[in-house]
Protein backbone atom coordinates (compact mmCIF):
# COMPACT_ATOMS: atom_id res chain seq x y z
CA UNK A 1 0.00 0.00 0.00
CA UNK A 2 1.47 3.54 -0.75
CA UNK A 3 1.93 6.05 1.54
CA UNK A 4 1.00 10.15 0.29
CA UNK A 5 2.72 11.74 3.39
CA UNK A 6 6.58 12.34 4.45
CA UNK A 7 8.19 9.70 6.34
CA UNK A 8 9.37 10.52 9.60
CA UNK A 9 13.06 9.29 10.36
CA UNK A 10 15.65 8.88 13.56
CA UNK A 11 19.05 8.61 13.55
CA UNK A 12 20.39 5.72 16.26
CA UNK A 13 23.85 6.40 16.87
CA UNK A 14 25.79 9.83 15.97
CA UNK A 15 29.26 8.78 15.47
CA UNK A 16 31.61 8.35 13.02
CA UNK A 17 28.89 7.38 10.27
CA UNK A 18 25.95 8.34 11.82
CA UNK A 19 27.54 12.00 11.55
CA UNK A 20 29.38 11.81 8.16
CA UNK A 21 27.03 10.24 5.96
CA UNK A 22 23.15 9.44 7.38
CA UNK A 23 22.37 13.11 8.50
CA UNK A 24 23.98 14.85 5.91
CA UNK A 25 22.00 12.76 3.67
CA UNK A 26 18.88 13.32 5.18
CA UNK A 27 18.57 16.68 5.53
CA UNK A 28 19.66 17.00 1.87
CA UNK A 29 16.49 15.15 1.26
CA UNK A 30 14.52 17.49 3.62
CA UNK A 31 11.47 17.05 0.90
CA UNK A 32 10.91 13.47 0.97
CA UNK A 33 11.80 12.33 4.97
CA UNK A 34 11.71 14.52 7.71
CA UNK A 35 14.63 14.39 10.56
CA UNK A 36 12.71 13.83 14.17
CA UNK A 37 15.06 12.64 16.31
CA UNK A 38 18.54 11.77 17.21
CA UNK A 39 19.71 9.38 19.44
CA UNK A 40 23.03 8.76 21.03
CA UNK A 41 24.09 7.75 24.85
CA UNK A 42 27.08 10.06 24.44
CA UNK A 43 26.17 13.71 25.48
CA UNK A 44 28.67 15.71 23.46
CA UNK A 45 27.78 13.73 20.20
CA UNK A 46 23.89 13.86 20.42
CA UNK A 47 24.24 18.01 21.26
CA UNK A 48 26.67 18.31 18.34
CA UNK A 49 24.73 16.48 15.69
CA UNK A 50 21.41 18.26 16.85
CA UNK A 51 22.89 21.87 16.59
CA UNK A 52 24.78 20.87 13.10
CA UNK A 53 21.96 18.78 12.00
CA UNK A 54 19.15 21.14 13.19
CA UNK A 55 16.96 18.78 15.57
CA UNK A 56 15.94 19.51 18.74
CA UNK A 57 14.58 16.38 19.79
CA UNK A 58 17.98 14.24 21.34
CA UNK A 59 17.47 11.16 23.60
CA UNK A 60 20.33 8.92 25.26
CA UNK A 61 17.58 6.04 24.69
CA UNK A 62 16.19 4.37 21.51
CA UNK A 63 13.01 3.11 23.45
CA UNK A 64 12.23 6.81 24.75
CA UNK A 65 12.55 8.23 21.52
CA UNK A 66 10.75 5.64 20.16
CA UNK A 67 7.20 5.85 22.69
CA UNK A 68 7.56 9.65 22.23
CA UNK A 69 8.24 10.27 18.50
CA UNK A 70 7.09 6.67 16.68
CA UNK A 71 9.63 7.39 13.51
CA UNK A 72 8.36 5.57 10.20
CA UNK A 73 12.16 4.94 9.79
CA UNK A 74 15.04 4.57 12.62
CA UNK A 75 18.73 4.41 11.08
CA UNK A 76 21.06 2.29 13.25
CA UNK A 77 24.45 3.48 13.23
CA UNK A 78 25.80 2.07 16.41
CA UNK A 79 28.64 -0.35 16.88
CA UNK A 80 27.57 -4.06 15.24
CA UNK A 81 27.11 -5.84 18.68
CA UNK A 82 24.07 -3.78 18.98
CA UNK A 83 22.36 -4.16 15.62
CA UNK A 84 20.31 -7.04 16.16
CA UNK A 85 18.91 -5.76 19.23
CA UNK A 86 17.96 -2.34 18.32
CA UNK A 87 17.02 -3.36 14.81
CA UNK A 88 14.59 -5.89 16.07
CA UNK A 89 13.50 -3.12 19.10
CA UNK A 90 12.52 -0.80 16.35
CA UNK A 91 11.23 -3.31 14.04
CA UNK A 92 8.54 -4.20 16.97
CA UNK A 93 7.52 -0.84 17.48
CA UNK A 94 6.31 -0.73 14.03
CA UNK A 95 9.52 1.10 11.93
CA UNK A 96 11.79 -0.38 9.08
CA UNK A 97 15.17 0.05 9.75
CA UNK A 98 18.08 1.05 7.72
CA UNK A 99 20.87 -0.88 9.64
CA UNK A 100 24.99 -0.31 8.84
CA UNK A 101 27.04 -3.20 8.03
CA UNK A 102 27.93 -5.70 9.38
CA UNK A 103 23.88 -6.81 9.59
CA UNK A 104 24.68 -8.71 12.34
CA UNK A 105 27.18 -11.22 13.75
CA UNK A 106 26.07 -14.46 12.83
CA UNK A 107 23.57 -16.16 10.23
CA UNK A 108 21.57 -17.77 13.45
CA UNK A 109 21.28 -13.66 14.74
CA UNK A 110 20.44 -12.27 10.96
CA UNK A 111 17.64 -15.15 10.71
CA UNK A 112 16.50 -13.68 13.83
CA UNK A 113 15.87 -10.26 12.27
CA UNK A 114 14.61 -12.31 9.26
CA UNK A 115 11.91 -14.02 11.37
CA UNK A 116 11.20 -9.96 12.85
CA UNK A 117 10.50 -8.75 9.66
CA UNK A 118 7.69 -11.28 8.88
CA UNK A 119 6.53 -11.26 12.54
CA UNK A 120 6.54 -6.98 12.20
CA UNK A 121 6.09 -6.99 8.63
CA UNK A 122 8.25 -4.02 8.80
CA UNK A 123 11.67 -4.68 6.39
CA UNK A 124 15.64 -4.55 8.00
CA UNK A 125 17.81 -3.21 5.26
CA UNK A 126 21.17 -3.90 5.86
CA UNK A 127 23.22 -0.76 4.08
CA UNK A 128 25.09 -1.80 0.94
CA UNK A 129 26.18 1.66 -0.60
CA UNK A 130 28.33 0.13 -2.88
CA UNK A 131 25.55 -1.02 -4.97
CA UNK A 132 24.14 2.63 -5.09
CA UNK A 133 27.27 4.37 -6.64
CA UNK A 134 28.88 5.18 -10.13
CA UNK A 135 28.67 2.82 -12.56
CA UNK A 136 26.97 0.14 -10.06
CA UNK A 137 23.71 -0.17 -11.04
CA UNK A 138 24.24 0.08 -14.34
CA UNK A 139 26.84 -2.82 -14.22
CA UNK A 140 24.88 -4.74 -12.39
CA UNK A 141 21.51 -4.50 -15.00
CA UNK A 142 24.45 -4.76 -18.05
CA UNK A 143 25.69 -8.37 -16.32
CA UNK A 144 21.65 -9.41 -15.53
CA UNK A 145 20.98 -8.68 -18.97
CA UNK A 146 23.92 -10.54 -20.30
CA UNK A 147 24.52 -7.80 -22.35
CA UNK A 148 28.65 -9.05 -22.88
CA UNK A 149 27.77 -12.80 -21.89
CA UNK A 150 28.28 -14.18 -19.05
CA UNK A 151 30.53 -12.91 -15.93
CA UNK A 152 33.68 -15.95 -16.17
CA UNK A 153 35.95 -13.98 -13.79
CA UNK A 154 35.36 -11.38 -10.77
CA UNK A 155 38.34 -10.04 -8.89
CA UNK A 156 37.80 -7.73 -5.71
CA UNK A 157 40.63 -6.12 -3.92
CA UNK A 158 40.04 -4.02 -0.50
CA UNK A 159 43.78 -2.86 0.24
CA UNK A 160 43.11 -0.25 2.97
CA UNK A 161 45.74 1.06 5.71
CA UNK A 162 44.31 1.11 9.11
CA UNK A 163 47.25 2.63 11.70
CA UNK A 164 47.41 1.36 15.17
CA UNK A 165 45.26 3.79 16.51
CA UNK A 166 42.41 3.34 14.49
CA UNK A 167 41.82 0.55 17.38
CA UNK A 168 41.73 3.27 19.91
CA UNK A 169 38.11 2.65 19.74
CA UNK A 170 36.69 0.45 22.30
CA UNK A 171 34.46 -1.71 20.34
CA UNK A 172 36.95 -2.03 17.25
CA UNK A 173 39.40 -5.16 16.89
CA UNK A 174 37.06 -7.46 19.72
CA UNK A 175 35.56 -10.30 18.63
CA UNK A 176 32.39 -9.37 20.68
CA UNK A 177 32.01 -6.29 19.45
CA UNK A 178 32.98 -5.73 15.90
CA UNK A 179 32.24 -9.58 15.11
CA UNK A 180 35.28 -9.84 12.91
CA UNK A 181 38.19 -7.42 10.76
CA UNK A 182 38.96 -6.41 7.75
CA UNK A 183 36.96 -8.97 5.25
CA UNK A 184 33.59 -8.03 7.58
CA UNK A 185 34.43 -4.71 8.44
CA UNK A 186 36.32 -2.91 5.32
CA UNK A 187 35.72 -5.05 2.64
CA UNK A 188 32.55 -5.73 2.85
CA UNK A 189 31.18 -3.04 0.27
CA UNK A 190 33.46 -4.85 -2.29
CA UNK A 191 32.55 -8.33 -1.34
CA UNK A 192 29.33 -7.56 -1.54
CA UNK A 193 29.69 -5.59 -4.59
CA UNK A 194 30.86 -8.44 -6.13
CA UNK A 195 28.64 -11.31 -5.10
CA UNK A 196 26.14 -9.07 -6.32
CA UNK A 197 27.52 -8.48 -9.43
CA UNK A 198 28.27 -11.96 -10.65
CA UNK A 199 24.71 -13.02 -9.82
CA UNK A 200 24.90 -13.60 -6.30
CA UNK A 201 24.81 -17.61 -6.88
CA UNK A 202 28.57 -18.44 -5.09
CA UNK A 203 28.48 -22.10 -4.56
CA UNK A 204 32.04 -22.48 -2.67
CA UNK A 205 34.95 -20.92 -1.12
CA UNK A 206 38.29 -21.63 0.04
CA UNK A 207 39.96 -18.67 2.53
CA UNK A 208 42.54 -17.85 4.51
CA UNK A 209 42.04 -14.95 7.14
CA UNK A 210 44.91 -14.15 10.15
CA UNK A 211 45.79 -11.33 11.95
CA UNK A 212 49.40 -10.78 10.15
CA UNK A 213 50.60 -7.86 12.64
CA UNK A 214 48.30 -5.71 14.41
CA UNK A 215 47.42 -6.28 17.88
CA UNK A 216 44.00 -7.35 17.75
CA UNK A 217 41.89 -9.71 17.75
CA UNK A 218 40.04 -9.90 14.42
CA UNK A 219 41.53 -10.40 11.12
CA UNK A 220 43.52 -7.95 9.77
CA UNK A 221 43.74 -9.75 6.55
CA UNK A 222 42.22 -12.54 4.34
CA UNK A 223 42.33 -14.02 0.70
CA UNK A 224 40.04 -16.43 -0.95
CA UNK A 225 38.97 -18.10 -3.84
CA UNK A 226 35.67 -18.45 -5.32
CA UNK A 227 33.31 -20.74 -7.03
CA UNK A 228 30.35 -19.67 -9.03
CA UNK A 229 27.49 -22.38 -9.41
CA UNK A 230 28.00 -20.94 -12.99
CA UNK A 231 31.43 -22.10 -13.35
CA UNK A 232 32.75 -18.63 -12.86
CA UNK A 233 35.78 -17.59 -10.38
CA UNK A 234 36.95 -14.91 -8.22
CA UNK A 235 39.75 -13.80 -6.05
CA UNK A 236 39.67 -11.96 -3.21
CA UNK A 237 41.84 -10.19 -1.10
CA UNK A 238 41.24 -7.72 2.24
CA UNK A 239 43.72 -6.02 4.27
CA UNK A 240 44.21 -3.00 6.50
CA UNK A 241 47.57 -3.57 5.54
CA UNK A 242 48.14 -1.55 2.82
CA UNK A 243 50.28 1.69 2.02
CA UNK A 244 48.54 2.06 -1.56
CA UNK A 245 45.43 2.10 -0.38
CA UNK A 246 43.21 0.90 -2.97
CA UNK A 247 39.98 -0.87 -3.54
CA UNK A 248 39.95 -2.64 -6.84
CA UNK A 249 37.26 -4.60 -8.34
CA UNK A 250 36.84 -6.44 -11.83
CA UNK A 251 34.12 -8.48 -13.64
CA UNK A 252 35.62 -10.23 -17.02
CA UNK A 253 32.68 -11.36 -18.68
CA UNK A 254 32.23 -12.90 -22.36
CA UNK A 255 32.52 -9.67 -24.46
CA UNK A 256 33.90 -6.91 -21.87
CA UNK A 257 36.08 -6.67 -19.16
CA UNK A 258 34.30 -3.96 -16.20
CA UNK A 259 37.00 -1.99 -13.48
CA UNK A 260 36.32 0.08 -10.62
CA UNK A 261 39.18 1.79 -9.18
CA UNK A 262 38.70 3.53 -5.95
CA UNK A 263 38.95 4.31 -2.67
CA UNK A 264 35.73 4.57 -0.69
CA UNK A 265 32.99 5.46 -3.06
CA UNK A 266 32.62 3.74 -6.63
CA UNK A 267 32.11 7.03 -8.32
CA UNK A 268 30.88 7.19 -11.79
CA UNK A 269 34.13 8.06 -13.41
CA UNK A 270 36.40 5.65 -11.15
CA UNK A 271 34.17 2.74 -13.34
CA UNK A 272 35.22 1.66 -16.93
CA UNK A 273 34.48 -0.66 -19.65
CA UNK A 274 37.20 -2.38 -22.26
CA UNK A 275 36.12 -4.89 -25.13
CA UNK A 276 38.35 -5.72 -28.03
CA UNK A 277 37.40 -4.78 -31.65
CA UNK A 278 37.22 -6.44 -35.13
CA UNK A 279 41.10 -5.43 -35.30
CA UNK A 280 41.94 -7.09 -32.30
CA UNK A 281 42.84 -3.69 -30.60
CA UNK A 282 41.73 -3.43 -26.36
CA UNK A 283 39.27 -0.35 -26.77
CA UNK A 284 37.96 1.65 -23.65
CA UNK A 285 34.69 2.68 -24.52
CA UNK A 286 33.66 6.07 -24.14
CA UNK A 287 29.87 5.63 -23.51
CA UNK A 288 29.74 3.25 -20.36
CA UNK A 289 28.96 4.22 -17.89
CA UNK A 290 26.17 6.57 -19.63
CA UNK A 291 26.55 10.08 -17.11
CA UNK A 292 22.80 9.36 -16.23
CA UNK A 293 21.58 8.88 -13.22
CA UNK A 294 23.42 11.69 -11.90
CA UNK A 295 26.75 11.42 -9.64
CA UNK A 296 26.30 11.14 -6.12
CA UNK A 297 28.86 11.46 -3.69
CA UNK A 298 27.24 10.14 -0.77
CA UNK A 299 25.75 6.94 -1.73
CA UNK A 300 24.18 5.95 1.66
CA UNK A 301 22.04 9.27 0.00
CA UNK A 302 21.43 6.89 -2.83
CA UNK A 303 20.36 4.18 -0.90
CA UNK A 304 18.23 6.32 1.41
CA UNK A 305 16.27 7.19 -1.67
CA UNK A 306 15.71 3.88 -3.14
CA UNK A 307 14.30 3.16 0.96
CA UNK A 308 11.95 6.12 0.90
CA UNK A 309 10.92 5.09 -2.77
CA UNK A 310 9.94 1.45 -1.83
CA UNK A 311 8.46 3.06 1.76
CA UNK A 312 5.86 5.65 -0.28
CA UNK A 313 4.82 3.34 -2.92
CA UNK A 314 4.47 0.04 -0.49
CA UNK A 315 6.87 -2.15 -3.05
CA UNK A 316 9.73 -4.43 -0.89
CA UNK A 317 13.28 -2.39 -0.41
CA UNK A 318 16.31 -4.34 -2.41
CA UNK A 319 18.25 -5.09 0.69
CA UNK A 320 16.39 -6.61 3.11
CA UNK A 321 17.82 -9.00 6.10
CA UNK A 322 17.20 -11.84 3.45
CA UNK A 323 19.63 -10.26 1.06
CA UNK A 324 21.87 -9.06 3.17
CA UNK A 325 22.04 -12.68 4.78
CA UNK A 326 24.03 -13.88 1.27
CA UNK A 327 26.92 -11.73 1.88
CA UNK A 328 27.11 -12.76 5.29
CA UNK A 329 27.06 -16.57 4.52
CA UNK A 330 29.21 -15.94 2.17
CA UNK A 331 31.68 -14.03 4.38
CA UNK A 332 31.32 -17.41 7.26
CA UNK A 333 32.03 -19.69 5.43
CA UNK A 334 35.27 -17.74 4.05
CA UNK A 335 35.95 -17.55 7.90
CA UNK A 336 35.10 -21.52 8.56
CA UNK A 337 37.20 -22.09 5.37
CA UNK A 338 40.36 -20.48 6.90
CA UNK A 339 39.47 -22.50 9.72
CA UNK A 340 38.65 -25.79 8.85
CA UNK A 341 41.52 -25.68 6.02
CA UNK A 342 38.68 -26.70 3.58
CA UNK A 343 36.09 -25.36 0.85
CA UNK A 344 32.84 -24.10 2.47
CA UNK A 345 29.65 -25.04 0.35
CA UNK A 346 27.45 -22.53 0.45
CA UNK A 347 23.92 -23.86 2.64
CA UNK A 348 26.14 -26.27 4.14
CA UNK A 349 26.41 -24.29 7.40
CA UNK A 350 23.32 -24.58 9.43
CA UNK A 351 21.66 -25.27 12.78
CA UNK A 352 24.35 -26.89 14.69
CA UNK A 353 27.01 -26.10 13.23
CA UNK A 354 29.85 -23.56 15.34
CA UNK A 355 29.54 -20.88 12.40
CA UNK A 356 26.08 -20.76 12.81
CA UNK A 357 26.00 -18.88 16.27
CA UNK A 358 29.37 -16.56 15.10
CA UNK A 359 30.78 -15.11 12.00
CA UNK A 360 33.85 -16.36 12.83
CA UNK A 361 33.53 -19.08 15.49
CA UNK A 362 37.45 -19.44 15.25
CA UNK A 363 37.41 -16.50 17.50
CA UNK A 364 40.68 -15.32 18.72
CA UNK A 365 41.98 -19.45 18.61
CA UNK A 366 42.05 -18.73 15.07
CA UNK A 367 45.80 -19.14 14.73
CA UNK A 368 46.00 -22.58 16.82
CA UNK A 369 42.40 -23.85 14.29
CA UNK A 370 44.26 -22.82 10.99
CA UNK A 371 47.59 -24.13 12.01
CA UNK A 372 47.54 -27.45 13.25
N1 LIG B 1 28.90 2.02 5.43
C1 LIG B 1 30.09 2.53 5.68
O1 LIG B 1 30.80 2.98 4.79
C2 LIG B 1 30.59 2.56 7.09
C3 LIG B 1 31.70 3.35 7.44
C4 LIG B 1 32.09 3.39 8.78
C5 LIG B 1 31.41 2.63 9.73
N2 LIG B 1 30.36 1.83 9.33
C6 LIG B 1 29.63 1.01 10.30
O2 LIG B 1 28.81 1.87 11.07
C7 LIG B 1 28.71 1.39 12.40
C8 LIG B 1 29.20 2.50 13.36
O3 LIG B 1 30.54 2.78 13.06
P1 LIG B 1 31.17 4.20 13.46
O4 LIG B 1 32.54 4.21 12.89
O5 LIG B 1 30.23 5.29 13.12
O6 LIG B 1 31.25 4.03 15.05
P2 LIG B 1 31.41 5.17 16.15
O7 LIG B 1 31.92 4.50 17.36
O8 LIG B 1 32.14 6.35 15.58
O9 LIG B 1 29.89 5.65 16.38
C9 LIG B 1 28.92 4.83 16.99
C10 LIG B 1 28.00 5.71 17.80
O10 LIG B 1 26.97 4.89 18.36
C11 LIG B 1 26.70 5.39 19.64
N3 LIG B 1 25.98 4.38 20.44
C12 LIG B 1 26.50 3.38 21.19
N4 LIG B 1 25.50 2.70 21.79
C13 LIG B 1 24.34 3.28 21.40
C14 LIG B 1 22.97 3.02 21.68
N5 LIG B 1 22.59 2.02 22.48
N6 LIG B 1 22.04 3.83 21.12
C15 LIG B 1 22.41 4.85 20.32
N7 LIG B 1 23.69 5.14 20.01
C16 LIG B 1 24.65 4.36 20.54
C17 LIG B 1 28.07 5.76 20.20
O11 LIG B 1 27.99 6.62 21.32
C18 LIG B 1 28.70 6.41 18.97
O12 LIG B 1 28.47 7.80 18.93
C19 LIG B 1 29.55 0.10 12.45
O13 LIG B 1 28.71 -0.99 12.23
C20 LIG B 1 30.51 0.28 11.29
O14 LIG B 1 30.95 -0.96 10.75
C21 LIG B 1 29.95 1.82 8.05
Amino acid sequence: MSSPRTPRIAVVGAGGIGAAAHLPAIVSLRDEVELVAIVDPDEQRRTDAGARFDCRNLYADMAVMQAEQSPDIVVVATPPHLHETLSIQAMRAGAWVFCEKPLTGSLESVDRIVDAEAETGTWCISVSQFRYAGGSQQAHEALRSRRWGRPLIGVAHTAWYRGPDYWDIPWRGKFATEFAGATTTQAYHAVDLLLWLMGGDWQSVSGVADTLTRPIEVEDASAAVVRFSSGAIATLLSTVLSSHQQTRLQVIAETATIDLDTLYLPLQEEWSMRYVDAAGETVRATDWPAPEPPLEVNAHRSQLREILDAWRTGRTPDVTAREARKTLEFLTALYKSSATGSPVLRGEIVAGDPFYTALDAAGPTRKQVAHV
